[in-house]
């Protein structure tokens, strides 16, 4: 059974990761409009794995015995001055993420709540993960620069697919 802060900040996290799903669609839309298809591909795809991550905390919150509560997802960015400029905000997105993972965290070991702890920990790796291809994008980004390298690594881009995982981890 979860503790009512635990849920409430399992609930704020809900948000959080519907928000990221929200901004990375919205980064879409802004390459679909800069004639960049494959990278409006690749923000899809990061959308489409945000919304499993809120899912994933929606099913655990439920599981455990809490109660989800969906807020408000507030609008997001809609401009941005270049592909590195999206590439640099995704990655502090991911930063500032991780660091609210870190604090649910935290917040499951003062509870001594060991099965939020647990469940979690997916979470931890994956924000490794998450750094890392946007760390990486943002390196091929500062190589191409603007010109027409940007298009080799569009169709680069074009080819990341996104699978919903069949069962649970
Ligand atoms: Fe759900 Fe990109 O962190």
């Amino acid at each position: 059974m979860l503790c009512k802060e635990m849920e409430q900040a399992l609930n704020d996290q809900i948000k959080w990761e519907l928000w990221s799903g929200y901004m990375y669609l919205s980064m879409s839309a802004y390459f679909d409009d800069q004639g960049l298809s494959g990278f409006a591909q690749w923000m899809k795809n990061q959308a489409a794995e945000e919304l499993f991550h809120a899912t994933k905390f929606f099913d655990y919150v439920n599981e455990a015995g809490g109660r989800v509560k969906l807020q408000t997802v507030e609008e997001p960015p809609h401009e941005w001055e270049s592909a590195l400029d999206v590439f640099k905000e995704g990655l502090k997105h991911e930063r500032k993420v991780t660091s609210m993972i870190n604090d649910l965290v935290d917040l499951a070991i003062k509870h001594k709540d060991h099965a939020t702890n647990n469940f979690l920990q997916w979470f931890v790796g994956e924000q490794v993960e998450e750094e890392a291809s946007f760390d990486e994008l943002v390196g091929k980004l500062k190589l191409v620069g603007d010109g027409g390298a940007l298009y080799m690594l569009d169709k680069e881009l074009g080819a990341r697919v996104f699978t919903w995982p069949a069962e649970k981890e």
